[in-house]
């Protein structure tokens, strides 16, 4: 068992068992076996990104059948540990067959709603970097999918609210005419979030293939619990959903059962405490190439792409509408 000092609690121990006296669990092992052991109606929020079976370096290629039986399973025991105002939200992009895709959210649905679960969101995380697809268009979003168990459930929206567009904006009529028509404290985020993705030139990039940007999940953490909430992730790859809930003073559960991403998450939530953990900001605005006056955006065969835009455009002034 680790100690250390936290920020958050006067000591924080890295425990690897279960118990809600605790502040910080990284179960190193399946998370059915780590779910078994969490109370009922425990856990105010669930998060993760499950394993996509798209065949990366830890999952081992399933159908989509017993992917989704698998799922099952761990859907319905974290909708057992979650507590009457909870959330569970589901990050998830497309199960590709054959060059086919099943987005994963749309046969998730139904798991969840037959656990008792109604859905509030689907949120659209657009981001922009990942494979080029040269027979279909590429991927560049995913989704995470949230519910709640009742319809009395925490929502804070204040903490995520992000400024208005137009924050000089006045009623023109009405009661109210000539006073600011947007809240002071900004505007909701909507449900289509750009947050940049975890690729190589990110500051939180490890050598996990697909981690959560912890700034997506402080979003979660905020809206979504209040301090000393447990938050669960029972996918926990190096751990980000701990980082985020240790950093907004929540507690923080969850299961990984590769022996180096445990090592990898040890080491992040460790650096999260003393902190020492880089991490891109939450609300920091994305990186515009144009703007950064990056030369790379001239493209050296400018002027051979001109001629072929040219030629595009004069075909087209020879078409009719009759
Ligand atoms: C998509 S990654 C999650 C990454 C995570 N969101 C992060 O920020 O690093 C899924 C992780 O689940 C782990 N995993 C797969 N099956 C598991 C299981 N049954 N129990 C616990 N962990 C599992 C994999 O090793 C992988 O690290």
């Amino acid at each position: 068992m680790l100690c250390y000092h936290s920020h958050m609690f006067d000591t924080t121990e890295m425990a690897d068992t279960f118990s809600l006296s605790e502040h910080i669990v990284l179960f190193p092992g399946d998370c059915l076996d780590l779910l078994r052991t969490i109370p009922d109606e425990s856990l105010a929020l669930v998060i993760t990104s499950p394993p996509y079976n798209i065949g990366k370096e830890y999952e081992k290629r399933l159908k989509i059948e017993s992917y989704l039986e698998q799922q099952a399973a761990v859907i319905r025991e974290c909708a057992r540990c979650l507590s009457p105002r909870g959330s569970i939200c589901w990050q998830v992009g497309n199960y590709v067959d054959n060059g086919a895709i099943i987005p994963l959210d749309t046969v998730l649905y139904p798991i969840f709603t037959g656990s008792g679960l109604r859905m509030r969101n689907r949120i659209i995380w657009h981001f922009e970097h990942g494979l080029h697809c040269s027979r279909r268009f590429s991927g560049r979003y995913e989704t995470i999918i949230w519910f709640t168990k009742s319809e009395d459930y925490t929502f804070n929206l204040d903490p995520v609210r992000v400024p208005q567009k137009y924050p000089g904006k006045k009623y023109f009529k009405g009661p109210n005419a000539g006073k600011y028509s947007c809240n002071p404290l900004g505007k909701n985020p909507g449900d289509l979030w750009d947050i940049p993705n975890v690729k190589s030139n990110h500051v939180e990039k490890t050598d996990h293939p697909c981690q959560f940007p912890v700034e997506l999940i402080e979003r979660f953490v905020l809206s979504m619990t209040n301090e000393g909430d447990w938050i669960f992730d029972p996918f926990l790859g190096t751990g980000t959903t701990i980082v985020a809930a240790v950093r907004h003073k929540r507690r923080g559960a969850g299961a990984e059962m590769v022996e180096k991403y445990v090592h990898l998450a040890k080491r992040r939530i460790q650096e999260e405490v003393t902190g020492t953990l880089r991490t891109r900001p939450m609300y920091k605005p994305i990186y515009d190439p144009d703007e950064a006056g990056n030369s790379l955006r001239i493209a050296p065969w400018g002027q051979k792409q001109d001629e072929k835009q040219s030629r595009l455009l004069e075909k087209k002034t020879g078409y009719t509408t009759k």
